[in-house]
C-alpha cells in the first residue's frame, strides 16, 4: 500500500471543489437558496432535530423527498442488478468489524488534512481553502486597555501611554522602566521615584498577553482591516479592549498562501490529520474490545463477503456485486445542503473481472458509458454532465484509474460519483489480513494450470460509486423552474415548477374531482385513484380551486393530473362518458382520456 494519505482520492479533493469559497459567473446562490427553501416548504428535506437547533450534517427526508429518493435506488436497482445477468445484489450491515477497515486501510489512512480558524475555530479540509495573495501582518501580543487606567503613575492618561508604551510593552522590565520614566518627561508630568516606575513597569508585564496572530489583508485592503480582526482574536482570548502590538519587522507580502482563513483573513492553524471514520461500542464494554465503526463506503463488505457471493451465486467473471445502503464520514466541513453531509447513501457496483482477459482501460470506459447514460435517463441531460480523468496525484492510492463524473450544481461544478480501478487491492489485503481464501479459480483454464501454476488469481474490480443524495439534489437542482405564466383573465404570476422525468417524480398523478360536494365527482376519482395506485403513486386532492390543485403538483414535480368532471359523469353527452381531463405539468396542455386507457397511457412514461 502507498504511504499516500487518502484523502486524496475521496471525493472533493480536486482543486476545483474550493469552489466553496468561490463565486464563480458558474454559481447561482440565490437559485440554490430557492431550491432549499422549496425543499423545506414542499416536505422534501428537513434538517435533522430541527427543532433542537439542528445536527449539522445530518438530514431528514419528507413525504415527498422519501419517495424521491426512492425511486431513484428502485431505478439504480433495477438497470445495475436487474435487468442484467452478470450482477447480483447485497446488503451488508452498517456496523463494521475492525480489522475490515484496518485491512482496507481507511484506520489508518482515511483522514483529510484538518485546520481550524484561529479566531472562529471553524474547521475546514486544508485541500479546500483557496489560495489567497497580499500582506500579512503579524501581531505578537496584546495588552488590556484597563491596565494602562491602574497604572499608578500621575500625568498621561492612557491613551498617551497606549501610544507611548506599544514599542517597548514586549521588552524587558529595565527598558520599560526606562520609557515611562522618558513619557513622564515627555508629558512634563511629575517625576516619579524608582519603587513607583518598577511596580508600574511590573504591572504591565504582567498584564499583557504574548500570543502570535497574524492575519492577512488582501492587495488594496488597508491595515485597520487585518487590526479589527487582531482586536477581536485577542478579545476572544479574554483580553478587554485589545491594545496591539505589532511585529512590523515580520509584516510580509505573500502569494497563493492557503494559511490563512478566506472568510476573515484570520491565520489557520497547522493541518493536522483526522480520520473520517465514525466509531461506537457493541455490547455493554465501552472500550477498544468492543470497537465497531459505521462503515464509511459499502464496498467493504462486498469485498470481505465476495466469496459467500461467489460460492452461492456460481457466478463466473466477469460479475459484480451491487450494494445500495447508507455509509458515514464525519466530514470536517458539511455543506452544499445535502451535497456533503455526515450521513449519506451511496450505490455501489463492484464488478470483478480477470485482467488478463479483458483489459481494464476497456471495462473503464464501458461503464463510464453505462453510468452517463444512467444519469440521462432520469432526466440529467449529458451536456450538464462532464467526465473529469482524475489525475495521477489526485486519485485513491488503490486505484489505476478514475473517472468522476460531475454535474454543474447552482455551487459549481462537482462530483456526482467516481468510476475506479481499483486494481485486486481489496481482495488481496482482506486475503492476507484474514487469511481466508479470496482467489478465484478460473475453470477454463484447468488443463493449462496441470502445465502451469497460477490459474487462481485475485479478480480485479472496476467500482461505479455514486451518492444517492447528490444524485436526489442534482434531480432538484435540474428539475427546478420559475416561470411566467398568464391566466385567462391576464393576470401574470410566477409558477415554480420540478420538471422531473416522470420515471423519478415522487407523485405520478394527481386525482381531482372538479367539486368535492358533489358525491358522483369524487366516487368517480376514488375509483380512478384505486385503479392507478396500485401501479404507482397517486395524491387524490379535492381541495381548492381546481388551477391551485395543479400550481401545488406542479411544484411538487407531479407530471400529471386528472380531473374528474361532469363530462366523465356522462352529464355532457355519451361520447365524453367515463372520460377525464389529462393534464400535462410541463405544457399544461389538455387532453381526454378515457379512463379504460388510463394504464396503458401512463405506465410505460413513469416506469
Ligand atoms: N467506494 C468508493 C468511495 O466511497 P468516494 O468518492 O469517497 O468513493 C463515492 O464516494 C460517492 O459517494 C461520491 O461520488 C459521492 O457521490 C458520495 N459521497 C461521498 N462522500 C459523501 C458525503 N460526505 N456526502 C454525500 N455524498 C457523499
Amino acid at each position: 500500500m502507498s504511504s499516500r494519505n487518502w484523502m486524496c482520492g475521496r471525493d472533493g479533493a480536486h482543486p476545483s471543489s474550493s469552489a466553496h469559497f468561490m463565486s464563480t459567473n458558474n454559481t447561482d446562490p440565490q437559485r440554490m437558496e430557492r431550491i432549499v427553501s422549496l425543499c423545506k416548504r414542499r416536505g422534501f428535506i428537513f434538517q435533522s432535530g430541527e427543532i433542537y437547533g439542528g445536527l449539522n450534517g445530518c438530514w431528514d427526508y419528507g413525504p415527498l423527498g422519501a419517495e424521491l429518493k426512492r425511486n431513484l435506488k428502485d431505478y439504480w436497482w433495477r438497470v445495475m442488478v436487474r435487468e442484467r445477468d452478470d450482477v447480483v445484489g447485497m446488503d451488508g450491515s452498517i456496523l463494521t468489524h475492525p480489522a475490515v477497515l484496518k485491512a482496507s486501510g481507511h484506520v489508518d489512512t482515511f483522514s483529510d488534512p484538518m485546520v481550524d480558524c484561529l479566531l472562529t475555530k471553524q474547521r475546514f479540509r486544508a485541500d479546500q481553502i483557496p489560495p489567497q495573495s497580499g500582506t500579512v501582518y503579524q501581531f505578537i501580543g496584546a495588552l488590556p486597555l484597563n491596565a494602562l487606567f491602574d497604572l499608578d503613575l500621575s500625568g498621561p492618561t492612557p491613551e498617551f501611554w497606549k501610544t507611548w508604551l506599544s514599542p517597548t510593552l514586549l521588552t524587558s522590565v529595565s527598558d520599560l522602566i526606562e520609557s515611562l520614566r522618558r513619557g513622564l518627561n515627555e508629558q512634563n508630568a511629575i517625576p516619579a521615584d524608582d519603587d513607583s516606575l518598577m511596580r508600574a513597569a511590573e504591572h504591565l508585564q504582567a498584564a499583557v498577553v504574548r500570543l502570535d496572530f497574524a492575519v492577512l489583508a488582501p492587495d488594496g485592503k488597508p491595515i485597520e482591516s487585518a487590526r479589527k480582526v487582531a482586536a477581536q482574536f485577542y478579545e476572544s482570548r479574554g483580553i478587554k479592549n485589545p491594545v496591539l502590538y505589532e511585529d512590523r519587522s515580520r509584516h510580509r507580502k505573500v502569494e497563493n498562501s492557503t494559511c490563512f482563513n478566506p472568510e476573515n483573513g484570520a491565520e489557520l492553524t497547522a493541518p493536522r490529520s483526522f480520520n473520517l471514520m465514525l466509531r461506537t461500542n457493541l455490547g455493554a464494554a465501552a472500550d477498544e474490545s468492543s470497537l465497531a465503526y459505521l462503515r464509511p463506503e459499502t464496498a467493504q463488505s462486498i469485498f470481505v463477503q465476495f466469496k459467500n457471493v461467489l460460492d452461492t451465486s456460481r457466478k463466473k467473471l466477469p460479475f459484480g456485486i451491487a450494494q445500495i445502503g447508507k455509509a458515514f464520514r464525519n466530514e470536517i466541513n458539511p455543506r452544499n445542503f445535502i451535497f456533503r453531509s455526515r450521513e449519506f447513501e451511496q450505490m455501489e457496483l463492484e464488478y470483478f473481472f480477470n485482467p488478463g482477459q479483458q483489459p481494464w482501460q476497456e471495462l473503464l470506459e464501458y461503464w463510464k458509458e453505462q453510468r452517463l447514460t444512467f444519469y440521462e435517463d432520469i432526466g440529467i441531460p449529458r451536456a450538464k454532465l462532464h467526465t473529469l480523468t482524475v489525475p495521477d496525484a489526485d486519485r485513491a492510492f488503490y486505484s489505476k484509474g478514475t473517472y468522476d463524473i460531475e454535474y454543474d450544481f447552482p455551487f459549481g461544478r462537482q462530483e456526482l460519483e467516481g468510476v475506479a480501478y481499483r486494481t485486486d487491492y481489496d481482495l488481496r489485503k482482506h486475503a492476507e489480513a484474514s487469511r481466508k481464501r479470496l482467489d478465484y479459480f478460473d475453470e477454463t483454464m484447468k488443463m493449462e494450470h496441470l502445465l502451469h501454476e497460477g490459474k487462481e488469481f485475485y479478480p480485479h474490480v472496476i467500482e461505479p460509486s455514486a451518492g444517492v443524495d447528490r444524485t436526489v439534489l442534482a434531480l432538484l437542482c435540474e428539475a427546478f423552474d420559475e416561470e411566467t405564466v398568464t391566466d385567462e383573465k391576464g393576470k401574470s404570476e410566477t409558477r415554480i415548477v420540478l420538471r422531473f422525468h416522470p420515471r423519478i417524480a415522487p407523485i405520478k398523478v394527481g386525482v381531482f374531482p372538479l367539486l368535492k360536494n358533489k358525491p358522483e365527482l369524487v366516487a368517480k376519482a376514488r375509483e380512478v385513484q384505486e385503479l392507478l395506485k396500485r401501479h404507482m403513486m397517486v395524491f387524490y386532492d379535492e381541495s381548492g380551486a381546481i388551477g391551485r390543485r395543479y400550481r401545488r403538483q406542479d411544484e411538487a414535480g407531479t407530471p400529471f393530473g386528472l380531473t374528474i368532471d361532469f363530462e366523465t359523469l356522462g352529464e355532457r353527452g355519451d361520447e365524453l362518458r367515463d372520460t377525464v381531463t389529462l393534464r400535462h405539468r410541463d405544457s399544461m396542455k389538455q387532453e381526454r382520456v378515457a379512463i379504460a386507457e388510463l394504464l396503458a397511457k401512463l405506465l410505460p412514461q413513469v416506469q
